[in-house]
């Protein structure tokens, strides 16, 4: 695991989308995992800055998203399927038709999320995972003793992810109960995890799933076993770490943070932090629901 610590929120969500830039670039095929929240709202608005200023292209690419309530149609204003169109899909140049996301409106959920996974494996598998971390230390929507084995499947949401999300429903009380969310064992099989999180409420979280000990209990846990996985953080959701400093030297003297330790009007096409990879053949697509 990498811990990489930005001066604030800005900085961090900065570098989060110039390396998600930098592998859609070295790879226009690349197939992504997208997470929803708060936070990720101004990765994507950073995106979509690129895709107009610079020419980020998304036309190759295929998404996941990590999960969806259950209940809500993706017509549904709260709906992650609204909130990846809005904040992402419609702003930039991605073909709608390789956008996945669960159906959480499916008349057979337990189908659909052996479809999904079905489609992940299709496609070839996730490149890069991007993820955030719930108040209830969770990737995704896997709640407190998720099996960190775990596929895609239906989870009922704990007090604390609902305590933290229901705010974003009018009325609260139409917050689903249920979600359809990736399980632990198929968000880690991503060839890359990239956490970003931000904010001094997510700094005991942070602390435990990064220096505390592997549970089910915080499934973001489950990133200490991950071959490749980065966490970016703010200062203030950095602040209770114990090794702080440690985090900071690796990062001044790692090779392949070079073009990153600038800050945001460096250019994206700067240095390189992965090798170029063959280009894969092109993915047919695979509509959901079909
Ligand atoms: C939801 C998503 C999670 C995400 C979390 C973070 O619960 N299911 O994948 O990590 O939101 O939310 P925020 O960025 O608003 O703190």
């Amino acid at each position: 695991m990498e811990v990489v610590i930005r001066p604030n929120a800005e900085t961090a969500t900065d570098l989060v989308a110039r390396v998600i830039a930098r592998k859609l670039r070295d790879n226009p095929r690349l197939v992504i995992g997208l997470a929803t929240g708060r936070t990720m709202e101004s990765v994507y608005a950073r995106l979509v800055q690129m895709h107009r200023e610079q020419g980020l292209d998304f036309s190759g690419c295929h998404t996941f998203n990590l999960d969806e309530y259950v209940g809500l149609p993706g017509s549904h204003r709260n709906s992650y399927r609204h909130y990846m169109n809005h904040n992402l899909f419609l702003n930039v140049n991605v073909d709608l038709r390789n956008t996945h996301l669960p159906d959480g409106a499916a008349a057979d959920i337990e189908a659909e999320c052996e479809r999904y996974e079905r489609v992940i494996a299709h496609c070839g598998g996730i490149d890069l995972q991007l993820l955030g971390i719930g108040l209830a230390g969770h990737l995704g929507f896997n709640e407190p003793v998720s099996s960190l084995c775990s596929r895609t499947r239906i989870k009922v949401l704990s007090p604390v992810t609902r305590a933290q999300n229901e705010a974003l429903f009018t009325p609260p009380y139409e917050m689903p109960r249920r979600a359809i969310t990736m399980g632990v064992g198929t968000i880690v099989d991503a060839r890359h995890c990239l956490l970003l999180a931000t904010g001094g409420d997510k700094a005991d979280i942070v602390a435990r799933a990064i220096e505390g000990p592997m549970t089910s209990m915080i499934s973001a846990t489950a990133l200490q076993f991950h071959p490749h996985c980065t966490v970016v953080l703010d200062e203030a959701a950095a602040s209770r770490l114990q090794e702080v400093d440690y985090y900071r030297w690796i990062f001044e003297n790692e090779p392949q943070w070079e073009p990153f330790r600038n800050g945001s009007n460096a250019s994206c096409l700067d240095g390189h932090l992965v090798k170029p990879r063959r280009q894969k053949k092109a993915i047919a697509p695979v509509l959901d629901g079909a």
